[in-house]
């Protein structure tokens, strides 16, 4: 109903994510007409700052276009900021008083995003609970990761949340799940009936699930280093991909019933093994051309010299069920990579009784995350002309070419809308986020234990060749570079 005013509080309004996501992601939508029409924002942060001194530090992500000036400047004018501390009962009571002078007769729905450390999350959402819930609406919460750092933490954070809010009310982000082609992967299972027959082991040799960025740390070292690729990118981001493409048909399209499919399948993977990964860290490119290039992993001021740190990691996961036994599922990811990547690779298994002399190569069916979203199926065709060669050709669904004129929004403008719906279809439910740290916190300890230490490979490049290797050893046959 629009006419229920609403009121949305970021916690940890001054910083990073603040600025940079949650902000320009209000603006946006606000932009567009796509928020209830009541809808006021409080920022909320230690730092001493003004609604003026937060809107210039948000102001150079906010990408305000000729033309949406007034609209700007109504957006601003339904914010607020208050300063206080995140352990202070009567801050959070002097938060709670602003924002009913706001509200009618404290009618208000409230929204809360905690961007904030995992340090302050507990007293947080403790003053939330005490002083700061909606009255007679709903109250839902918002937070990112890291849910801990393995099994047992994240199970005390979840524990923690659970005594203070009901299941529907936690909203956790993994943004993978507001991006296009990864919410494409439903309707491309399950809207079509020309892949779902050959979904399974008696067809596809392999799947790889890849994640490559052309950057460092960049002055994220100090977090960076305390989790790592694996925490960073592969636990969640990933494996989230995974239940995806490998879960079974969910009964409907309700929330519940695709979570309760995505969990039935993470509870098919054993936990994830040593032998079957691959850890690298970056060095210098002594032949970098930016600043950044010229900056191994150990030379950011912020990781300590002899960490071990892997931000490269390529892990082979088996589901142990009867679709997919036998068929590697490959996730990779790393940070000083070639390119900027994030794709999904469903390898076929080569053609039976090849009569074109081993001519013939696989089929693939490549969806692309980004950049450039597309949806594309590798197959042989025979050379238009008077031969009789063959040669590799694409069915290409490029967004940029097909749909020219679509306008696709940010992960976060989704997710953010759906929390206003109430819609918890793209958020991490607690039983999966579970599965998820079961099966990577024994190999995590492990690392941890034994100070593995990750292979070299030079900012730049394609990562370590031990991780090409088993790539091949599993499944996965290369023509080109991947
Ligand atoms: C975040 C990670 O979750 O995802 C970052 O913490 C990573 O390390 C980022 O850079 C990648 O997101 P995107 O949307 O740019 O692919």
């Amino acid at each position: 109903d629009s006419k229920i005013p609403h009121i949305f509080v970021t916690f940890g309004a001054s910083g990073d994510l603040a600025r940079k996501k949650i902000y320009p992601t209000l603006w946006w939508l606000f932009r567009d007409n796509l928020l209830p029409m009541q809808t006021k924002f409080f920022g909320y942060a230690r730092s001493k700052l003004s609604k003026d001194g937060l809107r210039e530090l948000c102001h150079p992500y906010m990408k305000v276009r000729p033309g949406e000036t007034e609209k700007y400047e109504e957006f601003w004018r339904l914010n607020h900021y208050v300063a206080g501390s995140y352990e202070t009962r009567r801050d959070f009571e002097m938060l709670n008083q602003e924002i009913i002078k706001e509200e009618q007769q404290q009618m208000a729905n409230r929204v809360f995003y905690l961007a904030l450390p995992p340090s302050v999350f507990q007293p947080v959402t403790v003053n939330i609970r005490n002083v700061c819930m909606s009255q007679k609406g709903w109250t839902r919460i918002i937070i990112e990761k890291p849910f801990g750092k393995d099994a047992q933490s994240s199970k005390e954070l979840t524990d923690h949340l659970a005594q203070l809010f009901h299941e529907e009310q936690i909203f956790r982000i993994d943004h993978y799940l507001g991006k296009e082609m990864v919410q494409n992967l439903m309707t491309i299972r399950f809207g079509n009936r020309i892949f779902s027959p050959t979904w399974n082991r008696e067809n596809v040799a392999s799947v790889l699930i890849t994640f490559k960025e052309p950057f460092g740390t960049q002055g994220r070292g100090g977090y960076f280093d305390e989790f790592g690729i694996i925490r960073d990118v592969m636990q969640n981001h990933l494996l989230q991909i995974l239940s995806l493409v490998a879960m079974e048909k969910p009964v409907t399209c309700h929330p519940d019933d695709i979570r309760d499919e995505k969990v039935k399948v993470l509870k098919c993977i054993k936990e994830l093994e040593l032998k079957d990964m691959v850890l690298g860290q970056y060095i210098r490119n002594p032949n970098g051309t930016t600043e950044d290039a010229k900056q191994g992993y150990l030379d950011d001021p912020t990781v300590p010299d002899d960490s071990i740190t892997p931000t490269y990691a390529l892990a082979v996961l088996n589901i142990n069920n009867e679709r997919w036994d036998g068929v590697p599922f490959i996730l990779r990811c790393g940070k000083a990579l070639n390119e900027r990547k994030a794709e999904v690779r469903i390898q076929y298994q080569d053609v039976p009784g090849d009569i074109f002399e081993g001519h013939t190569k696989r089929n693939e069916l490549v969806i692309r995350v980004q950049p450039g979203e597309a949806l594309y199926v590798k197959m042989m065709t025979k050379s238009p002309g008077i031969t009789f060669d063959m040669e590799e050709t694409e069915l290409d669904l490029t967004y940029g070419h097909r749909y020219k004129d679509s306008y696709l929004p940010d992960a976060y403008e989704r997710l953010i809308l759906d929390v206003f719906c109430g819609s918890l279809m793209h958020f991490v439910r607690s039983d999966e986020l579970s599965e998820a740290w079961r099966i990577f916190t024994p190999v995590l300890h492990k690392i941890e234990r034994e100070r593995v230490k990750p292979i070299p490979y030079i900012y730049g490049s394609r990562g370590p060749a031990e991780a090409d290797k088993k790539c091949e050893e599993n499944n996965f046959k290369y023509y080109g570079s991947y």
